[in-house]
């Protein structure tokens, strides 16, 4: 797995089918040598010699310049020109770092981030960690990068601890990875963008010279970008050509991106947004950067999507629901907004019990004095006059319904009209002197601080230990402004930001460790926070407010790219759609929320007799089927981004039944057939298809004959191993 060949000073992280070479350079330098498929031969030192210290630039190692190396972690100040991944500034106001190799150890297993979501491994996973110590001798400063290899998940996560043993410093980049790629040839950047109610929709471009990026600046990870990138040869496909994946395991503020240089290296990074932090380091202190997640394959981006799948799904989410089945859930939000009463609730919870559904979700305007969006948020006890007899009445209520109860909070935010803010003032987020802006009405609690969050974590668990709540949905709607903290320092503002998702993790850590029955899912007006640090608490996010089915397509689809199925909660919801007002049938909504964590968003008692018949269906195939969707292999066949149809497959662990899903977004008029080749199913084994039965070689070979003549045509093929 992790070979240190001492002779050559090269570390070999190995999986199953990557490599991944570090060399370190005249006792000094570490190098990045080689990433791809996995190496059989040992790699040939003579490409080291090879890269000789090119015209103008400066000479640190004679013949030889870190400028012109492909290096592991670089640093600011000296040599080389390039973005740096770690930069700070010194006491004596100097800006210089330099880190040379000191020592190693390779050890067994994973260490925990404490404080940090990270992915983890099980006692008998083979996995090492290879920890290198590098040290800047004048300024006393260690930083120690981990490396882990899965090796039978083929991923290799990287995180970097840096310890101050000199005088106070202040930090202003600490990427958590960074990768030169020597020699980089005609590629592309593909990254996933969007806004509220289109998250995650794919971007690709080609990369050239100087710096191209994404970056969050909106104290969440957010829906304008997600902390992912691929760096993919040109053109590359769903199963053709090279693909790096980088995955930031983190829910604030990111960059992540690829500076080409002159000579054709492309610096590849991610972390920590460096705008608007800076980390004051005294002496003693460190500082752990979250945990960033590299993989790499050579079989275009399904192969990438493949391995992230696995590996969040059984080694970043965690507890009770991780593998067992999820909740059938519906959520009175679009089917009420703020105009319910108890007797509301039970009676759309009374219908959707009569078609199967499992959990009724009571979403927002149950506390405090919230009758509408602008009060309330911070009071965290039940409303009488909504809730008569309480969260407990209302859930022994839908539990005689044979159903579980679940509930809305958004615990990090306050409206200015509320007890909570009338009392505490200075606990929401704000800077002395500047207005606070609201949105939504609301602020953002100062999660910098400690008594803020244990508030949050007494408020939730009281309301959580009254009543039986056996699901949470867990809100976050609005970006960060004007941040400043009423108790750091001037000198530490820089921080609040970090400190904020720090908060937040030990929030989140205290609370579902406290209740490990509980299912919990984030959200964030959607999916303005869908990321691996907050999978790594809840195992599933609210996808998106878009609940349209033909939007849906595209959401779900580019969240596919890092995200399995089974992290997306998908609801079919009411027509005309409330965000884009188109309708759609009734089938294709329930056919495309699905494969997600699924669930309704409506009144049923609205919906025709044969809308009912349709949802009912739905809900019985979902529980047969969903250990397929969720479990089982994805394969993206047809991009909705590209064609009018999206065609996604899934093949169950068994590898004995696949189930095409095809959903057209516009009708070709008087179309043309076309193939939709399958993928993962035995090439020498046969499938049943409602009586026909196909080889399966011809299937991958050739593929299912469709035609496209129905708009919003959504369509269930079932093919089963004979
Ligand atoms: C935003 C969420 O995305 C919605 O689903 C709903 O919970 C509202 N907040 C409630 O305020």
């Amino acid at each position: 797995m992790i070979k240190y060949d001492k002779d050559n000073q090269l570390f070999y992280l190995n999986t199953k089918s990557t490599s991944y070479v570090i060399g370190i350079f005249e006792n000094e330098v570490l190098l990045h040598l080689y990433w791809g498929e996995r190496l059989k031969n040992p790699l040939n030192t003579n490409i080291i010699t090879q890269m000789k210290r090119r015209s103008f630039s400066a000479d640190d190692y004679g013949d030889y310049s870190t400028n012109d190396f492909p290096l592991e972690y670089s640093t600011f100040g000296s040599v080389d020109m390039r973005l740096p991944a770690f930069d700070a500034v010194y006491s004596d106001g100097s800006r210089i770092t330099k880190l040379v190799y000191a020592e190693h150890t390779i050890t067994k297993g994973k260490p925990v981030l404490n404080g940090l979501p990270a992915t983890y491994c099980e006692e008998n996973d083979n996995a090492e960690t290879l920890t290198i110590r590098l040290h800047d001798s004048l300024k006393d400063v260690d930083v120690y990068l981990s490396y882990t290899v899965f090796e039978d998940f083929n991923a290799i996560t990287r995180s970097a601890k840096i310890v101050n043993n000199g005088e106070r410093l202040e930090l202003g980049t600490a990427m958590s990875a960074c990768v030169d790629f020597f020699g980089i040839g005609a590629s592309e950047m593909l990254h996933l963008d969007g806004h509220w109610a289109r998250e995650r929709h794919i971007t690709r471009r080609e990369i050239v010279h100087g710096n191209q990026s994404i970056e969050s600046r909106f104290g969440a990870s957010s829906a304008m970008h997600n902390p992912f990138m691929a760096i993919c040869s040109k053109g590359a496909s769903e199963n053709h050509g090279d693909v790096y994946g980088f995955s930031l395991v983190y829910s604030g503020n990111f960059t992540a991106g690829i500076e080409v240089d002159g000579y054709n290296c492309g610096r590849a990074y991610i972390g920590i947004n460096p705008f608007g932090f800076n980390f004051v380091l005294e002496t003693g202190e460190e500082f752990r950067t979250p945990e960033a997640v590299l993989v790499y394959s050579g079989k275009g981006l399904g192969g990438m999507s493949g391995i992230y799948h696995k590996l969040y799904r059984t080694r970043l989410c965690r507890g009770k629901y991780r593998d067992s089945e999820r909740f059938v859930l519906i959520n009175n939000w679009e089917a009420t907004y703020f105009n319910f009463s108890e007797e509301i609730i039970v009676n759309i919870a009374k219908k959707a019990s009569e078609i199967g559904v499992d959990t009724m979700v009571l979403d927002d305007g149950w506390f405090g004095s919230r009758k509408d969006d602008k009060a309330g948020l911070g009071d965290w006890y039940e409303n009488p006059d909504r809730l008569p007899g309480g969260l407990k009445s209302l859930a022994e209520k839908i539990n005689a319904l044979g159903m579980r109860f679940g509930l809305w909070f958004e615990p990090e935010m306050v409206n200015p009209d509320s007890e909570l803010y009338r009392n505490h003032p200075d606990w929401a987020l704000h800077t002395e002197g500047r207005a606070s802006h609201l949105t939504r009405w609301q602020l953002t609690l100062d999660l910098s601080r400690k008594d803020v969050c244990d508030y949050i974590i007494e408020s939730v668990c009281r309301v959580l230990s009254k009543a039986n709540i056996e699901y949470v949905k867990w809100d976050m709607n609005r970006y960060m402004t004007e941040v400043g903290s009423a108790i750091l320092p001037a000198d530490r503002q820089g921080e609040v930001m970090h400190r904020y998702i720090l908060g937040l993790y030990y929030v989140l850590e205290t609370i579902t460790s406290r209740f490990p029955n509980v299912l919990f899912e984030s959200c964030s007006s959607g999916g303005g926070r869908f990321d691996p640090g907050m999978l790594y608490y809840m195992p599933q996010t609210w996808t998106s407010d878009d609940s349209d089915a033909e939007e849906r397509l595209m959401i779900q689809y580019g969240t596919s790219m890092v995200y399995p199925y089974s992290s997306m909660g998908a609801h079919v919801s009411a027509c005309p759609n409330h965000q884009v007002g188109r309708t759609t049938p009734f089938k294709m909504r329930c056919n495309v929320a699905m494969p997600g964590q699924f669930g309704f968003e409506l009144d049923l008692n609205k919906c025709t007799e044969k809308e009912l018949e349709i949802a009912k269906s739905a809900v019985k195939d979902y529980k047969e089927l969903q250990h397929i969707f969720h479990k089982g292999s994805c394969y993206r066949l047809k991009s909705p981004f590209e064609t009018d149809l999206s065609a996604i497959e899934f093949v169950s662990e068994d590898e004995k039944t696949a189930i095409l899903c095809v959903d057209c977004k516009k009708a070709t008029p008087n179309a043309a057939p076309e193939f939709i080749r399958l993928e993962g199913l035995d090439k020498e084994a046969l499938y049943s298809l409602d009586g026909d039965v196909y080889g399966g070689d011809y299937l991958m070979n050739k593929g299912l004959l469709f035609i496209n003549n129905s708009e919003h045509g959504s369509y269930r093929y079932i093919f089963k191993k004979c």
